[in-house]
C-alpha cells in the first residue's frame, strides 16, 4: 500500500471514528451471515482488501473461505457470492429475494434512487417494464434498431478508414460509435462525430466509468460518508455526474417544446407520452425527475459497458492474430465483402459468436456485477440473510469458474464451441448478470457488438504496434468496471 493511501485510510479512519463518536450508535448485527476474515472497527476489512483491485482480492477471499462469505467495507456487511453454483443459486434459484439492489454510495448520492439501475419496489418494477417495453417496440418502428447500427457501423469504418493504417488508438472513436447507437434511441438522431455536446457527453461517461472503476471512487464507496468530506479525485465522479444531467435535462426540455403525442420520436417521447397520460395519478412514478435519471442511466449502462467490450476485443484478437484470421475466414464464407453484416448472419457464424462470447467472459467488464441486496430475511445455504443485506455477485469468479470452463485463464473460442465447431451456449456465461435484474441492455448489447465488430473486421485487420506476445491484456483498472490499458493499431484495408 503505497503512502498516500495510508494517509488516506488515517484520515477516513479518523472522521469515522468523529462520525460514529457524533451518531453514537453502531451497526446492529442481526441474522446469521456466513463467516469472513475478522472486520476491525469502522475500517472493516479494508486492510485484506487492495482498493485498486477488489476484484482480486475477493477472489483470494473465496480461496479461503469458500463460495459464500461476509466482508465487511467499512462496517456494512456483504455477503459475497463466488463461482458459478453460488452465484446460480441466489440470482437464479431464489430469484425474488436477491432482486433488489444493494447499496452503490457513487451513484446514488447522485440518483437519490430515481431511474432503473439504483430502485427498488414498485418504482424499479414499472420504470423496468416500461423500458424494456419501449426498447423492444423501436425494433419495429420506421427504423429497426438493426439498421440504426448498422448505419452506425458504417460511419465508424469510415472514420478508421480516415487513418490510412496509421497508428491511432481508438478508444474515443468506438465510445463515440457506441454512444451514438443509445443516443439515437433515446434522443431520436445520431451526432456527428465532432459535435461539441456530443463530445462532451461521451468524454464525461468514460471518465466517469474509469473514476468509479479507480481505487477512489472504491473508497468513496467503502466511506461515503468521510469520503464526501476529503478532496481528490473521486469528487469529480459528481461534478461529472451532475454536468451530464444537465445536458440530458436540456434535452428533455428541447423534447417537450416540440412534443407531439400522436408521434412519439424516441425514448424520451414515449416516457412524455406516459406522464401526460399519467398526470392525474399522484401516485406515478413518469415524472421529469424519473425521466432525466432513466435517460441518463440508459447512456451511462449503454455506451461504456459496450465500448469497452469492444475494445478488450480488438487487443484481443491483435494478440492472437489466428483467431482474428478465423473470423475473418468464417466472415468471407457466410457474408462476403459487398454488404453489411446484419443480425441474422450470426446464427450461420458459431465461431464468430463464440469469438464475442469468450471476449466478454474473458474481459469481465463489469467484473462484480452491480451490488444487490434481500428483499426479504432469506436463508440461504444454511445461513439468515436479514432484509437489506447487501450481496455481491462476483461474475468474474463465474467466468473463471473451472468447473464450467476447460481452461478458465486462457482466451479459448472453444469455450463456447461443441466438438462439430456450433455454438455452445453456457449457462455459466454471466457477463450481462442473471435473474430479474439481469441487464435489460443485453438484447441491443449483443446486436451492437455483433455488428460492430464484423463490420470493422470485415474492412480491415488490425494489426498491433508491437509483437502479439507482447501486448497485455490484464486489465488497467478493476472496480465497478475493468478497464483494458490503452493501446494504438492499424486498421489495415482489407
Ligand atoms: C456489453 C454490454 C453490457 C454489459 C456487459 C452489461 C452488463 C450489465 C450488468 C452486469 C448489469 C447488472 C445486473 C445486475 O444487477 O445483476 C447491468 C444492468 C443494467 N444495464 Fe447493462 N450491460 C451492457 C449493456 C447495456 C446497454 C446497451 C444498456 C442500455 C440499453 C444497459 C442498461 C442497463 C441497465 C438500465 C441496467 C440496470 C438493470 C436493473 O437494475 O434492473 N446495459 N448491465
Amino acid at each position: 500500500m503505497d503512502i498516500g493511501a495510508t494517509t488516506l485510510i488515517l484520515l477516513v479512519s479518523c472522521v469515522s471514528c468523529l462520525l460514529l463518536f457524533l451518531n453514537g450508535k453502531g451497526q446492529k448485527n442481526r441474522g446469521h451471515l456466513p463467516p469472513g476474515p475478522c472486520p476491525l472497527p469502522i475500517l472493516g476489512n479494508l486492510l485484506q482488501l487492495d482498493t485498486k483491485d477488489i476484484v482480486q482480492s475477493l477472489h483470494m477471499l473465496s480461496k479461503r473461505y469458500g463460495p459464500i462469505f461476509t466482508i465487511h467495507l467499512g462496517p456494512r456487511p456483504c455477503v459475497v457470492l463466488c463461482g458459478y453454483q453460488a452465484v446460480k443459486e441466489a440470482l437464479v434459484d431464489q430469484a425474488e429475494e436477491f432482486s433488489a439492489r444493494g447499496d452503490l454510495p457513487t451513484f446514488f448520492r447522485f440518483t437519490q434512487g430515481n431511474g432503473i439501475v439504483l430502485s427498488n419496489g414498485e418504482k424499479w418494477k414499472v420504470l423496468r417494464r416500461f423500458a424494456v417495453q419501449t426498447l423492444r417496440n423501436f425494433g419495429m418502428g420506421k427504423r429497426s434498431l438493426e439498421e440504426r447500427i448498422q448505419e452506425e457501423a458504417r460511419c465508424l469504418v469510415q472514420e478508421l478508414a480516415q487513418t490510412q493504417a496509421a497508428p491511432f488508438d481508438p478508444t474515443f472513436l468506438i465510445s463515440r460509435a457506441t454512444s451514438n447507437v443509445i443516443c439515437s434511441i433515446v434522443f431520436g438522431d445520431r451526432f456527428d462525430y465532432e459535435d461539441r455536446n456530443f463530445l462532451t457527453l461521451v468524454g464525461l461517461i468514460d471518465q466517469i466509468f474509469h473514476l468509479v472503476s479507480s481505487g477512489w471512487g472504491q473508497m468513496y464507496n467503502i466511506f461515503p460518508g468521510p469520503m464526501s468530506y476529503l478532496p481528490g479525485p473521486h469528487n469529480r465522479i459528481f461534478e461529472n455526474l451532475e454536468q451530464l444531467r444537465l445536458l440530458v435535462s436540456e434535452r428533455v426540455k428541447m423534447h417537450q417544446e416540440s412534443f407531439d403525442p400522436n408521434c412519439p420520436r424516441d425514448f424520451i417521447d414515449c416516457f412524455l407520452l406516459r406522464m401526460e397520460q399519467e398526470n392525474q395519478d399522484p401516485l406515478s412514478y413518469f415524472h421529469t425527475e424519473t425521466l432525466v435519471m432513466t435517460t441518463h442511466n440508459l447512456l451511462f449502462g449503454g455506451t461504456e459497458t459496450v465500448s469497452t467490450t469492444l475494445r478488450y476485443g480488438f487487443l484481443i484478437l491483435m494478440k492472437y492474430p489466428e483467431i482474428q484470421a478465423k473470423v475473418q475466414a468464417e466472415m468471407n464464407w457466410v457474408i462476403g465483402r459487398h454488404r453489411s453484416p446484419c443480425v441474422e448472419d450470426r446464427a450461420h457464424m458459431p465461431y464468430t459468436d463464440a469469438v464475442i462470447h469468450e471476449v466478454q467472459r474473458f474481459s469481465d467488464v463489469l467484473p462484480m456485477g452491480v451490488p444487490h441486496a434481500v428483499t426479504r430475511d432469506t436463508q440461504f445455504r444454511g445461513f439468515l440473510l436479514p432484509e437489506g443485506t447487501n450481496v455481491i455477485p462476483l461474475l468474474f469468479s463465474v467466468h473463471k469458474d473451472p468447473t464450467q470452463f476447460k481452461d478458465p485463464a486462457t482466451f479459448d473460442p472453444a469455450h463456447f464451441l461443441d466438438e462439430r465447431g456450433g455454438f455452445r451456449k453456457n449457462d455459466a456465461f454471466m457477463a450481462f448478470s442473471a435473474g430479474k435484474r439481469i441487464c435489460l441492455g443485453e438484447g441491443l448489447a449483443r446486436i451492437e457488438l455483433f455488428l460492430l465488430f464484423t463490420t470493422v473486421l470485415q474492412c480491415f485487420t488490425l494489426t498491433p504496434l508491437t509483437r502479439p506476445e507482447e501486448i497485455d491484456l490484464s486489465p488497467l483498472l478493476s472496480g465497478l468496471g475493468a478497464v483494458p490499458h490503452p493501446y494504438e493499431f492499424r486498421a489495415v484495408p482489407r
